[in-house]
């Protein structure tokens, strides 16, 4: 149920373009679009370990994995539109783009930071990997998350306050997470995986 409410926004885009209701500038609105899910995506999976947490509902954990593959998926969209419909799959113009405009940059970098991390989303690779080097490189996620508030930021001409909003949340998801780690390492219980106890699903991985 979850994995078909997740797609609903990508359902609600197809049925736009079929009815031709894409707006005057259909690539702007799909670019806008995807992007707000990204965005929306990276909030939630970051979101997943408070609120299990705080409401005291570990069960959360299970859907963690799907929303971070979902904010892969909308900004996989999200650069394709810019590929296919934007650059019309220009290389030296796509890579004019990327080398002359910063807001460009920093989503480029945002998107291939999410790369490994999809990959990666696999029991097998967090076998391969072990818990903690896999926990490592997961981390990465938070780095996409303030990129990808940064390239919104810098993509807005004035009002700035959507992309603010996001920064307020993202930045309360780090400091919540700086918060915990700071506070279990105070009483020492930060968590030390041995290679005996590794976790084998990305459920099981607590970030
Ligand atoms: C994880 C990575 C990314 C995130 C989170 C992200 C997020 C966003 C957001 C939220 C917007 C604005 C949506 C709105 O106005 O409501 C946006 C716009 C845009 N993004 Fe991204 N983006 C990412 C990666 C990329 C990449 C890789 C490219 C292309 C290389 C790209 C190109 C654009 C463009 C061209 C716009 C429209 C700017 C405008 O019309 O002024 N983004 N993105």
């Amino acid at each position: 149920m979850v994995f078909v409410v997740c797609l609903g926004p990508a359902a609600w885009l197809v049925w736009r373009g079929v009815n031709q209701n894409l707006t005057a500038d259909p690539i702007k609105y799909i670019t806008h679009f995807t992007g707000d899910w990204i965005l929306r995506f990276l909030i939630i999976t970051l979101a997943i370990t408070p609120l299990r947490k705080i409401l005291h509902v570990p069960q959360l954990i299970r859907f963690r994995r799907m929303f971070g593959l979902f904010a892969f998926f909308y900004a996989f969209l999200h650069f394709s539109t810019w590929i296919g419909l934007d650059q019309t799959f220009d290389l030296t113009g796509m890579w004019q783009d990327v080398i002359k405009r910063p807001f460009i940059t920093v989503g480029f970098t945002a998107f291939v930071l999410l790369i490994p991390l999809a990959i990666t989303s696999t029991a097998g690779w967090i076998r391969r990997l072990g818990g903690k080097r896999w926990q490592m490189l997961h981390r990465l996620i938070y780095a996409t998350a303030v990129l990808g508030v940064i390239h919104f930021y810098w993509s807005v001409k004035s009002d700035v306050r959507k992309p603010l909003e996001y920064a307020f949340l993202v930045a309360l998801l780090l400091a919540w997470r700086i918060g915990s780690w700071l506070m279990a390492r105070r009483k020492g219980m930060v968590p030390r995986t041995t290679a005996r106890q590794e976790p084998r699903t990305a459920e099981s991985v607590q970030r």
